[in-house]
């Protein structure tokens, strides 16, 4: 059965968790909410407290049709109230018309379980349930009984989650994987990242509704305008936003302070004050220059990244790091500033160049080197394959790096593993003059630390070739250009900022889902032999 899509003009965030009991409902509802900043609401709680009587007594007095009849009542009321997460009951959605209604408002996800696992849940567990409490069956008969009878309904479900070995932090993981739902805290304020494909149009109500009010500045390049500004800025008109364009000039050998200086005078000219909001539409070059920008402008002003490259949507757009290059080396400039919203669609990648498409590639392999092997099998798959579940990749491959940044927003520690084939990376693309992509330069990077790794008893033996591989089955370059002289890449990497102590710092792969950092090498010359 295809679920009716959710309706454009339903204010705020609705998410119903749904399942037979012993899914995990009420166990992962709490967390879930506040891992995402929205209240909670137990269904069968709301049910209690509203018509002060306990759902046994509801059921003894009234059957289960009369119980359905409040269970109804209470839903439309308890979903009046938008930015919840509601754990329903195991039977609410079974009524068509409520479905139809859950999944216009809202985002529902299914929970389910091994019968093993429900029913030692159920076993530990003091919620009343008369469904499957009745004296003459066991719990055992009467579980398995629900679950035939539901057995096409549960499966029916669009989103769904076996939470049969999940804990209740991995299922909120997956959930939000789902959902394309995060809330990133950590650098003293938080901001939501939602993914939703196709939804550049609602940019100007998401940035009302999180309260940005002040004048807006679009910065994009002028490949990304030709594309995507008309809609972004038309989106700002319609919630009666006084928005301005600022295009600036494509790649990243215009990432530099004089661009910076371009975009403070074009903030001036539109007029953006502290109530001001900048938008960052674009790939890593723009979202770097125009976050550094806001950074910078009257002390910081807001800002809000849309990125449009598969790399800026896994990768530069998260973490709140800005910058821009000097000509002495990438990013030497640069300031933690958290944006207020990124707002992700990954419809707008289908634009994109296969080669800008390839280049980002490299950082969701490394996220899957990082810590999702999963991710990384279906890197190993080719190119179909991540292109045929392009936003669930997407979506997975940021979970990684929000993980990462939640941990360590300001990289004094494990953010560093974010780093994995940046060193070399950063040195490729210097001495290049940035004729090489940032992701392939990145892939290089990454062949590099695996073999460094496996040469030094770190990584575990074929890890090198195993990344090689995947790299170069999604057309990445493994093998360094031979125009590339090694002792200008030793000269460079020397001052790559992460270096401590006079050499770089490595992060270094153990296995694919383990990276170490702060791995100091004492020899650049084996970073350069690939
Ligand atoms: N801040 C961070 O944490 C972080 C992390 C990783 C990378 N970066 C930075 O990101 C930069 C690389 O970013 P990038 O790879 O996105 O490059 P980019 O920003 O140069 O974009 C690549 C090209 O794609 C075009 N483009 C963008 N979106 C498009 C779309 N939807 N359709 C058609 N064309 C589109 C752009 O105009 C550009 O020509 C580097 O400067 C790197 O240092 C930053």
């Amino acid at each position: 059965m295809l679920e009716p899509t959710r309706d454009d003009s339903t204010e705020g965030e609705l998410i119903f968790l749904y399942g037979p009991p012993g899914s995990g409902k009420s166990s992962v509802g709490p967390v879930l909410a506040k891992s995402l900043s929205l209240s909670y609401i137990d269904l069968d709680k709301f049910i209690v407290a509203r018509y002060a009587k306990s759902i046994p007594e509801i059921f003894k007095d009234e059957g289960e049709a009369g119980f359905r009849l409040k269970e109804q009542a209470a839903f439309i009321e308890c979903t009046k109230q938008v930015n919840s997460v509601v754990a329903l009951g195991g039977g609410t959605l079974l009524d068509p018309e409520i479905r139809d209604q859950a999944a216009r408002r809202g985002n529902i996800i299914c929970l389910d379980a091994n019968v093993e696992t429900l029913l030692n849940r159920l076993r530990i567990s003091s919620i009343p349930r008369p469904l499957i409490s009745d004296p003459f069956k066991t719990q055992e008969t009467m579980l398995l009984d629900l679950l035939e009878n539901r057995k096409e309904h549960y499966a029916s479900f669009q989103k769904k989650i076996d939470t049969t070995t999940l804990a209740v932090e991995e299922i909120v993981c997956q959930a939000q994987i789902l959902l394309g739902m995060f809330t990133i805290r950590g650098m003293g304020s938080e901001y939501d990242v939602r993914v939703i494909s196709d939804s550049l149009h609602k940019i100007g109500s998401n940035i009302n509704q999180r309260k940005l009010h002040g004048p807006v500045a679009v910065v994009c390049d002028q490949v990304v305008s030709r594309w995507y500004l008309e809609p972004v800025l038309e989106s700002l008109e319609k919630e009666n936003f006084h928005a301005e364009a600022v295009i600036i000039p494509t790649g990243e050998v215009y990432k530099n302070i004089d661009t910076v200086i371009s975009l403070w005078n074009s903030f001036v000219k539109a007029g953006i004050d502290r109530s001001g909001t900048i938008i960052a539409l674009g790939g890593g070059v723009v979202n770097d220059l125009t976050g550094f920008a806001a950074a910078t402008y009257l002390r910081g002003v807001k800002w809000v990244a849309i990125p449009t490259t598969l790399l800026s949507m896994v990768d530069a757009s998260l973490g709140g790091k800005t910058g821009a290059d000097l000509p002495a080396g990438k990013n030497l400039i640069g300031a933690f500033h958290a944006p207020s919203l990124v707002w992700v669609d990954p419809a707008v990648i289908k634009t994109l160049a296969k080669e800008e498409f390839i280049s980002g590639l490299a950082e969701v392999i490394k996220h899957g080197i990082i810590s999702d092997p999963r991710l990384y099998a279906i890197c190993q798959s080719g190119l179909d394959s991540i292109v045929a579940d392009l936003e669930g990749v997407v979506k997975r491959a940021m979970a990684v790096k929000i993980r990462i940044i939640q941990e360590d927003p300001f990289e004094r520690g494990k953010r560093a593993v974010l780093n994995l084939g940046h060193t070399l990376g950063h040195a490729i693309e210097k001495v290049t003059n940035y004729q090489i992509r940032h992701g392939e330069a990145v892939a290089l990077g990454l062949v590099a630390a695996a073999k460094v790794s496996e040469f030094n008893g770190i990584g575990e033996i074929g890890i090198a070739n195993n990344i090689r591989s995947v790299l170069a089955i999604n057309h990445l370059p493994t093998d360094l250009p031979e125009m590339i002289d090694k002792n200008d890449l030793c000269a460079a990497m020397m001052l790559d900022k992460k270096r401590r102590s006079g050499m770089p710092n490595l992060a270094l792969p153990k296995r694919i889902g383990e990276v170490v950092w702060g791995y100091e090498l004492t020899d650049l010359r084996l970073l350069t032999d690939l």
